[in-house]
């Protein structure tokens, strides 16, 4: 298993691009189930994820093919052959729940693997089912799996969530566009990769108003056409690159990073001593004086968003002063903490809670990483480090940062994939 090893202590200068947002791509591929006619999706980034997402396509009949050379557009498109999502895959990464709308909407059946928990929490499933059962499915669960059928075809309904959902409006979404009459989500979640996914249905010939709120009406449609779309840049490893300029004491420019999308993180950061400005073609962000220690509490969109909370807390691990994180969305989110610990940060973890109390520096060590934001927090952590830190089970990493020892590397890092 390949392994991290960062050397800390230099400040990074330089240009880092913004790669497409692997939470737009992920349900922006799926949405190639809704038609047979080719959807052309450019700025995929090339991750773990996504191509775990081309073979579970694939094994529905699906042709998912690069156009060009770098592997960043990918055309989608081919009639359904098999409305089934094997658990060797779906176990693999659960967005794969996103063809589970689609399929139905399509073929008015599926079977997809439940599934299972995850390092971050139970993760239920819940409100997908729901909804889907609100627009006339008939849903078993057998076996590990989600058996579903729409014998007359899905239903228009009005779906209220209880609590916002990324990944159920993305599925009653794209499930509604081909239902029959019209489907009102209420207290849906609007993430912006959400809106993402609006704007390439939109322009497949979906009927959706509401765009960008938290209520969607989508008026169902017989069919839907093929389209080109352009992924939007990720928001997340923006954020993340922005703590690692701000972290170094150094400067870099976000290419194609941008400040509407990360409102609450850019208020946090430039509260805390990060300066982030708008530039024609992304963000500049430096470290003005010192850091130092401001509370963050993640929420739904426009909140702080959870996938930043780990890195936000190296940030402040080093910060002057004390600062409260707290994490709402979800559970056992605070698997790096022992892990930073052991690089000399001083946090402790109240439930729903943690109090981080700035130290003058850490120190490197070997640290294992648990989940996707988690390792990239510990190689924030290790551009910081005194000494060495070698980072263990990155393919963590690799499911969600695309090159990002190259991109730090080319920046002035001293870092390295050490392959095992
Ligand atoms: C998506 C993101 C993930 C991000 C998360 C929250 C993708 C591929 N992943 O995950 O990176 O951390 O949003 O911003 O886009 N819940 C239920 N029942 C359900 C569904 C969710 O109780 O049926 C709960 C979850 O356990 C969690 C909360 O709702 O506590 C929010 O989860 P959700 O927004 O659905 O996250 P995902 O779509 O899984």
């Amino acid at each position: 298993m390949d392994r991290i090893r960062i050397r800390g202590g230099r400040p990074l200068h330089g240009e880092i691009s913004i790669s497409g947002a692997k939470n737009a791509s992920l349900p922006l591929m799926t949405a190639g189930l809704l038609t047979d006619e080719r959807l052309v999706l450019s700025r995929v980034p090339v991750l773990a994820d996504t191509q775990t997402l081309g073979l579970l396509l694939e094994q529905h009949g699906i042709a998912v093919e690069p156009v060009g050379q770098d592997g960043h557009t990918l055309s989608i498109g081919g009639p359904i052959t098999n409305t089934e999502a094997p658990y060797d895959i779906v176990r693999k990464m659960r967005a794969s729940i996103l063809v589970l709308g689609p399929l139905l909407a399509r073929t008015c059946e599926a079977r997809v693997s439940l599934p299972g928990g995850c390092a971050i929490g139970t993760r239920p499933v819940d409100l997908h089912l729901k909804g889907l059962e609100q627009m006339g499915a008939v849903i078993a669960l057998e076996g590990g799996y989600i058996n579903a059928k729409a014998p007359s075809g899905l239903q228009g309904a009005t779906i209220v969530f209880p609590m916002p959902s990324v990944g159920a409006t993305e599925n009653l979404l794209m499930a509604a566009t081909l239902a029959n009459g019209r489907t009102v989500l209420a207290n849906a979640a609007r993430e912006p990769e959400i809106t993402d996914l609006c704007d390439c249905l939109v322009a497949m010939g979906a009927q959706i108003s509401g765009i960008g709120t938290d209520r969607l009406t989508i008026d169902g449609v017989s069919s839907l056409h093929g389209a080109a779309h352009q992924v939007i840049g990720d928001r997340i490893e923006t954020g993340t690159y922005a703590c690692a300029a701000a972290i170094t004491g150094g400067e870099l420019h976000l290419q194609g990073g941008r400040m509407d999308h990360l409102g609450a993180v850019m208020r946090t950061l430039s509260e805390a001593g990060v300066e982030i400005s708008e530039t024609a073609t992304g963000l500049s962000v430096k470290r003005l004086n010192g850091l130092h220690g401001v509370d963050a509490i993640t929420e739904p969109y426009p909140g702080f968003p959870t996938d930043m909370q780990a890195q936000y807390m190296v940030l402040m691990s080093v910060a002057q002063g004390a600062s409260m994180v707290t994490e709402t969305i979800f559970e056992n989110r605070f698997m790096h903490v022992p892990e930073l610990n052991r690089m000399g940060a001083n946090i402790n973890v109240h439930g729903k809670s943690a109090i981080v109390r700035g130290v003058p520096y850490l120190s490197g060590a070997p640290v294992m990483a648990t989940d996707l934001r988690a390792s990239v927090s510990l190689v924030l952590a290790g551009l910081v480090a005194r000494g060495e830190t070698i980072v263990n089970r990155v393919y963590h990493l690799d499911r969600g940062f695309e090159h990002v020892e190259r991109k730090l590397a080319a920046c002035g890092a001293d870092i390295e994939r050490i392959p095992g």
